[in-house]
Order: structure tokens, then C-alpha cells, then sequence
């Protein structure tokens, strides 16, 4: 260990912790100097990726290519997109990928996420498409690493180093790097009316402090990791934008307190899922998408008629939920609702890992980089 990581120990217990704090200013870097003031509001600028919005128009389809928490990021990048400019994305694991036969051709942008920009799946997916004549758009957190080297286009997300390898500050500034690329071909391509991309734009300025408000969550998440500690199992759960914050809660989870964790789309649950729901078997469930509250109740409600202990992340505002599930949080509302209401869910994971005692900052099995196959 290098000096000053001891001395960033001493202050934190672990650099996870301490990463999760580091999110409002990684946000605040990686988004402030791309939104500028514009004529009828603000706007996204993105120019340092030289991707012309000529090239853009032509675009039939976007396929997005992640590992990991990197390929939660694409899940979201996809709603964004899709719903902002009108153009299908698909969303891939790059492992799955690069050995199928993706639809490729010199009007689809594929882009590729990675936190380290080494990733073996990435890079070799990303080389197969670049030789199907497909364009690279990679969203990078290490400069000059090997995937934004070979990419077309670059957009680095500014994370700063992350040391802890569950991801948490990096994951993110993906996040943003997502809706930034959505508001900007948007813009691009004027999907949407003016008044939209500068709400987009103007959410992301004001994301930074609305993480700052989520970091208070981190006591009453701290309060229910004794009795989740305690449990060999758990399920995450969501709909729409909030399965894919689901998937990357249960993700934290697993990887710090070995802990058995499984995300589900709630309309998957009674597929299958609902037959090892018992007495006091945890749930959490993610519920900030306004058009599903109601699904999402249903969905509750079953799991709490079959002895489910329900732990609800919702917005600010939304008291119904409280009156369903055992305990409930509440995030501060946001467009950009993935952003926030992950961050309960780290902090979860982070204090269950810190009552079992676990390995937090360096997991059995797991490493930071997966560079071979
Ligand atoms: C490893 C790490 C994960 C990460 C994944 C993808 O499995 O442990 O935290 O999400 O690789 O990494 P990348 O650097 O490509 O984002």
C-alpha cells in the first residue's frame, strides 16, 4: 500500500466508502463544463467527441456493449436514448455479443462502456464491430487505456481513480455520460422540442446536489444492515427504469457480502420467482417511475401476503409506498432518477458488508479488471 492510500484508509474504513461519497463531485466534473448556456435555454455540449450530426442522421440502429456494472449503465443509456431521439438500441454483455451475429453495417453506432477501457469481452466486441464497419463510440473512465485508443469517438466520464472493486462513483458518471449523449443527439437531431433538452440539461447540472441530498441516506441504510446481514439470500426488483438500478443494487450486494442476490423485473415475479418467497425473505424494491406506482403496489403486494420484508426506494413526495412495504426511503426527484436512487442501495450494500466482516474494497474471486478471458 502506497502512503497516501494509507492515509485515505485512516480516514475512510474503505475505499468504497469513500468513493460513494465522491460521487457529487465526479458528477460535477463530468457534467458541468458540457452543458452551456444557450438561446432558449441550456445546452449539451458533446463536440469533443467529433461525431457530426450528418453521420448521426443516417444512424438506423445503436447497439450498446458493457460488462458488469458497465452494462447496467447501457440499460438506462437505452431508455434515454431511445426515448429522446427515436432510434432503436439494443443493449448487449459484450461477452454475448461478440460471438453472435449482431446486425452491423456502416449505419450503426455501437458503444461500447468500460470503466477501465481493458475489459477483454469490450475491446474484442468492439474490435468485431469496427470490422463489420459498424462506428465505436467508447464512454471511458482511464484515459489513454486500450478501448478509447482503437475507439472513433470518445466521451471519458471523470471518476477519478476507483480503487474499491465494486463500482460505485464510476458506474454513475456513466450514468450521466448516458443522458449527456442522448440530450446531445437529441439536440443534434432535433427530436425533441428545445424546452426538453434544456430540462435534460438543466437536470443534469442540478444532479450533483441532488446526490449530495441521497449521501443522508446512508444512516437509515446502516440501520437495516444488521438484519439483512443475517440472511443468505435476497431479491431486488423494479420495473422500467428502475429494473436496471435493481439489477445493479442486488450487484452490489452480491459482490461485497456474498450474499445470494437476484434482480427481477416485477412483472417477471410471479414467472417463477414468487415460489421461494417466504417468511422474512428480503426484498427491495425500486420504485421512482410515476406510470408503474400502481403495477408496482400490485406487484408488493403479493410478496407481503407471502411473508416478504419489504424495503422500498421511491421519490421524495410519494408517501403510499411507505404504507405498504416494511421500511421505505425516499430520494430526492430527479429526471435522471437512476442516478439517485442507487445510492441507497450501495450504502445497503456497503453496511451489510461491513457487519459480515467481508473483504469490501478487494472481494474474494472478483477483480477490478477483467483482461482475459
Ligand atoms: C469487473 C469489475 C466490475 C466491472 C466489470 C466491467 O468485473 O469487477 O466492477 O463492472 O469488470 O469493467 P469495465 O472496466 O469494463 O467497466
Amino acid at each position: 500500500m502506497k502512503l497516501d492510500d494509507k492515509a485515505l484508509k485512516e480516514k475512510y474504513d474503505h475505499f468504497m466508502l469513500k468513493e460513494i461519497l465522491e460521487q457529487p463531485a465526479v458528477l460535477r466534473d463530468t457534467i458541468d463544463d458540457r452543458i452551456r448556456p444557450g438561446v432558449g435555454g441550456k445546452s449539451i455540449d458533446l463536440g469533443e467527441m467529433n461525431l457530426d450530426a450528418e453521420w448521426l442522421a443516417q444512424v438506423h440502429n445503436i447497439y450498446i456493449a458493457a460488462c458488469g456494472t458497465s452494462y447496467h449503465a447501457g440499460l438506462v443509456g437505452k431508455y434515454a436514448i431511445e426515448g429522446l431521439t427515436g432510434i432503436h438500441v439494443e443493449v448487449d454483455l459484450a461477452s454475448e455479443f461478440r460471438y453472435r451475429n449482431p446486425l452491423l453495417g456502416d449505419k450503426t453506432l455501437v458503444v461500447v462502456i468500460s470503466q477501465s477501457g481493458e475489459t477483454a469481452d469490450t475491446l474484442e466486441a468492439m474490435r468485431m464491430a469496427k470490422e463489420k464497419g459498424a462506428r465505436i463510440l467508447a464512454v471511458v473512465n482511464v484515459e489513454d487505456s486500450t478501448i478509447p485508443q482503437e475507439a472513433h469517438h470518445v466521451l471519458y466520464t471523470r471518476a477519478g481513480v476507483e480503487v474499491a472493486v465494486a463500482s460505485t462513483k464510476a458506474y454513475v458518471t456513466q450514468l450521466a455520460a448516458m443522458y449527456l449523449i442522448a440530450g446531445y443527439f437529441a439536440q443534434q437531431l432535433n427530436t425533441i422540442p428545445r424546452g426538453e433538452i434544456d430540462a435534460i440539461a438543466s437536470a443534469l447540472k442540478e444532479i450533483p446536489e441532488k446526490t449530495e441530498e441521497a449521501m443522508g441516506l446512508s444512516w437509515s441504510m446502516r440501520g437495516l444492515a444488521p438484519s439483512l446481514a443475517s440472511k443468505s439470500s435476497c431479491f431486488y426488483t423494479g420495473r422500467c427504469l428502475d429494473y436496471p438500478v435493481a439489477m445493479e443494487g442486488s450487484l452490489k450486494l452480491k459482490e461485497i457480502t456474498y450474499i445470494h442476490a437476484t434482480p427481477y423485473a416485477a412483472g417477471e415475479l410471479k414467472h417463477g420467482t414468487l415460489a421461494l418467497i417466504e417468511e422474512g425473505v428480503p426484498v427491495v424494491a425500486v420504485a421512482t417511475q410515476e406510470h408503474v406506482y400502481d403495477r408496482m403496489y400490485g406487484n408488493l403486494q403479493e410478496l407481503i401476503d407471502r411473508g416478504a420484508y419489504t424495503i422500498g426506494v421511491t421519490c421524495e413526495g410519494n408517501n403510499a409506498l411507505g404504507e405498504i412495504v416494511d421500511r421505505a426511503v425516499h430520494v430526492p426527484k430527479t429526471l435522471l432518477s437512476p442516478i439517485v436512487s442507487v445510492i441507497p442501495l450501495q450504502f445497503l450494500a456497503y453496511y451489510t458488508a461491513v457487519e459480515k466482516g467481508t473483504n469490501i474494497d478487494k472481494p474474494r474471486n472478483l477483480t477490478k479488471s477483467v483482461r482475459h478471458e
